[in-house]
Order: C-alpha cells, then sequence, then structure tokens
C-alpha cells in the first residue's frame, strides 16, 4: 500500500508537497505581501481563548502531527518551484464516514489563471483514488465570490448552509456547505477539470 504521507502530487509546473521548516522564509514572505488579500477570508481563534497567533514552527508542528496520524494531508502548492499557496485536506475521518474537508488559499500574484481549482481537483482525486475516502467537503462564506468559483468549476454540490459555522476574521460566519462523494465521479476530477 502507498505510504499515507509525505506525499507529492504533480500536474504540469503545480506541484502539491508537504509544507516543511525549511520553507519559513518563503512562506513567511508570501503571507506578508499577501496580508490584505487573506484578511477577509482567514480562519482566526475567538479572543476569549486568548490562543495567540500560531507561529511558522507551531503551524507545520501541528500539520505534520496530524498527517502523522492520518488525520491530514497539509500541501504547500508550488507553481514553477516557487510557494505559490497552501491546500490542505483535514479532518479525515474513517469507519463509516470516511471523510474530509479542504482548505486552501493562494497569494494574490498566482491568483486567476486555474491553480486552486486544479489544486483541489489532484487533492480530491488523491482522496478518493489512494486513500479510499467516500465525501470531501468544502466550506465557503457565502460572500466569498473567488472561491465559490472554484467549486462551481469542480462542480460540487450545494448542500446548504451552516450558520456561524466558522471563526473567520474575528467572528463566527456562516458557511455554504459544497461536497462531492467518490461514486459521483466516472473519471478522474483532474481530467474532468481539464475538459470542461
Ligand atoms: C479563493 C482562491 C483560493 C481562488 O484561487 P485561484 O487559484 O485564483 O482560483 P481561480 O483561478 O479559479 O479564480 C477564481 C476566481 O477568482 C477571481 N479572481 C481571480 N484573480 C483575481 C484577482 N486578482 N482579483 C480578484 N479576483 C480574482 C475570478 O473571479 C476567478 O474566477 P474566473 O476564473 O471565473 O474569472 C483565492 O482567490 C484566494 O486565495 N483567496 C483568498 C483566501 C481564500 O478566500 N481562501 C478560500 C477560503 S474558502
Amino acid at each position: 500500500m502507498a505510504p499515507f504521507w509525505p506525499v507529492v502530487l504533480k500536474q504540469d509546473n503545480l506541484f502539491l508537497r508537504p509544507l516543511r521548516f525549511r520553507d519559513r522564509r518563503a512562506w513567511l514572505k508570501l503571507r506578508e505581501k499577501n496580508q490584505n488579500w487573506f484578511t477577509e477570508w482567514e480562519a482566526t481563534i475567538p479572543n476569549e481563548f486568548n490562543e495567540g497567533k500560531a507561529s511558522f514552527y507551531q503551524i507545520v508542528r501541528n500539520l505534520s502531527n496530524e498527517a502523522r496520524t492520518q488525520r491530514a494531508l497539509p500541501f504547500v502548492m508550488t507553481i514553477d518551484g516557487q510557494i505559490a499557496g497552501q491546500i490542505t485536506v483535514a479532518n479525515i475521518n474513517y469507519g463509516s464516514t470516511r471523510s474530509a474537508y479542504i482548505g486552501y488559499w493562494i497569494g494574490e500574484e498566482f491568483a486567476g489563471k486555474g491553480y486552486t481549482p486544479l489544486a483541489v481537483a489532484m487533492a480530491i482525486d488523491h482522496c478518493f483514488q489512494v486513500l479510499k475516502l467516500h465525501r470531501i467537503e468544502i466550506a465557503i462564506r457565502p460572500e466569498n465570490t473567488k472561491s465559490l468559483r472554484v467549486v462551481e468549476k469542480l462542480g460540487l454540490r450545494q448542500e446548504g448552509m451552516r450558520p456561524k459555522f466558522l471563526h473567520i476574521n474575528g467572528d463566527w460566519r456562516d458557511h455554504l456547505i459544497f461536497a462531492i462523494n467518490d461514486d459521483e465521479l466516472t473519471e478522474s476530477l483532474v481530467s474532468k477539470l481539464k475538459k470542461s
């Protein structure tokens, strides 16, 4: 059987590979440059829990622990070898659920070129074909038109609204839920996306 982690996925000049401690400088630079681009859509921790902002090392350590216990696939997206964004398959559940969530962001300088839909398709294909998961879910704020285009391009099913589902940019926000099941695909999601 293929190892759960580390995993590298590749399509053209887009690679999904593990986020590593040595990515610190490039990752921080990209984040700093794109602060305004992300803020409105950024997950936050409610003030009363006073956890403070996680450092890059804490983020990598937490994600790596999740990967080690087969609960997450923490990918960084690279485009022509440059760190461009992140895509995380998280909350992987087994048993009678076999499901996971996907979250993502990409730097503004790489946006609008279809990289995120391709990255999500690659991650979903891996989850269905290799991990044999049954269902993948993506939660999006109704105001996030750019992200809504990503799931639209992928043909994910809209299932409804979860009120105040996630703490984003300082408050609890409603999210629309989009999902896809493994048996809805007759070919890989990457080839379906490339044909569309
Ligand atoms: C949402 C996001 C990941 C989309 O990634 P992407 O790789 O640009 O995806 P696409 O290339 O398919 O572009 C999606 C839409 O974004 C919009 N868009 C693209 N570039 C843009 C830019 N520079 N400025 C404003 N909108 C832009 C377009 O409407 C595009 O749709 P179109 O292809 O029909 O024109 C990216 O915009 C992002 O990281 N945003 C900030 C963080 C975020 O919202 N994360 C998702 C939380 S659910």
